[in-house]
């Protein structure tokens, strides 16, 4: 895939410097002040260049040579940014977390998503949402969709015993259990598809605003670092924990919109596969770990609450656009039909 388009001076010197073959001290000096940013969140230059830094451990860019993966000065400015991104995530966790009730760490997982009574972007998809607004949800998704669990899979090396068999149960199902086409990633592509929209990786990066880049830079950050373990773990559980309910309000919408079982298979499949997955993460998998390591216990409530937090703000700018008339989409890709070379390589 190509780099993403620039957002600022931050992100339009890194880009050069990734094609040129050489990070400049001024492009450092840029990180610095990018970290400085008031609100990291919703920051887009700031975003980008983070989701820039990340897919290089994923798929990589077309025009930047891979061993920029491991470069040290590379590594350094990234580490600036995540400074100002860690600080801002814990920032926006903390009332979860500081509302969670004592108890075992399944139950706590329970009362903080039973807390969320944020705007319903699910509900709006469900009743409302025309061809237009469904074309732009699923533009915005398929940021992370089209890479589904592959931000949770860094975590599998990190943890032992029932934990990671709780995981890995997990991600294989993510994954389509050995079958190519039904990994999620795959039959969100084949629902991309019946709106007419390119489902190649990393396509509609330039479309998704900062708060949508900031849900996948968080997975991304959070599964990177080992440390925080804990968090990516916590993170998993509570997109699995809120996944069934929404799910299925997303199958509704698409059906109101008379669309067929090539559009709705990838809802239809996680009303019933999160259902169990729900259990599995919260309970043998966060649990057993929060057993094995106390000490996580704060980290696995961190990733749940930031997964919420991320996830509410980016449903809430989408409702805000629609609200006032506009689109979703930044105004630089609007989301494009796919290109004849896509539709010809699948
Ligand atoms: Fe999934
Ligand atoms: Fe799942």
């Amino acid at each position: 895939m190509p780099l993403p388009t620039p957002r600022g001076p931050l992100s339009e010197a890194l880009c050069a410097d990734l094609t040129s073959g050489t990070l400049r001290p001024a492009t450092l000096a840029l990180a610095d002040q990018a970290a400085a940013s008031p609100v990291p969140l919703a920051d887009d230059d700031l975003q980008v260049a983070l989701y820039t830094c990340y897919e290089l451990h994923y798929r990589g860019f077309d025009e930047v040579d891979d061993r920029w993966e491991w470069d040290p000065q590379l590594l350094a400015l990234r580490a600036v940014l995540e400074r100002a991104f860690e600080a801002a995530l814990r920032d926006a966790a903390a009332p979860w977390v500081r509302a969670c009730p004592e108890g075992t760490v399944d139950r706590q997982l329970a009362a903080m998503v039973a807390a969320d009574d944020g705007p319903s972007l699910s509900g709006h998809m469900a009743k409302q949402a025309d061809e237009e607004q469904w074309a732009e949800f699923l533009t915005l998704r398929s940021v992370y969709h089209l890479k589904e669990a592959d931000p949770h899979t860094w975590a599998i090396p990190r943890i032992a015993g029932r934990a990671k068999a709780a995981l890995v149960e997990i991600q294989a199902d993510e994954y389509g259990g050995g079958s190519p086409v039904r990994m999620h990633s795959a039959l969100f592509a084949r629902l991309m598809r019946t709106f007419d929209l390119d489902d190649t990786h990393g396509a509609h990066v330039d479309a998704a605003p900062a708060e949508v880049l900031a849900t996948l830079n968080a997975m991304s950050f959070l599964g990177l670092h080992r440390r925080l373990r804990g968090a990516v773990v916590g993170h998993l559980a509570l997109v699995e924990m809120t996944s069934t309910a929404p799910s299925r309000r997303y199958a509704s919408g698409l059906r109101r919109l008379g669309k067929g079982d090539d559009a709705t298979l990838f809802y239809d499949e996680h009303v019933e596969a999160d259902a169990v997955h729900e259990q599995v993460a919260s309970v043998d998998m966060c649990g057993s770990l929060v057993a094995a390591e106390p000490e996580l216990r704060d980290d696995v409530l961190l990733g749940a609450a930031i997964a919420l937090e991320l996830e509410s703000r980016a449903g809430a700018r989408v409702l805000q656009e629609w609200t006032a008339g506009r689109s979703a989409l930044r105004p630089v890709a609007q989301s494009s039909p796919r290109s004849d070379s896509s539709a010809a390589s699948r």
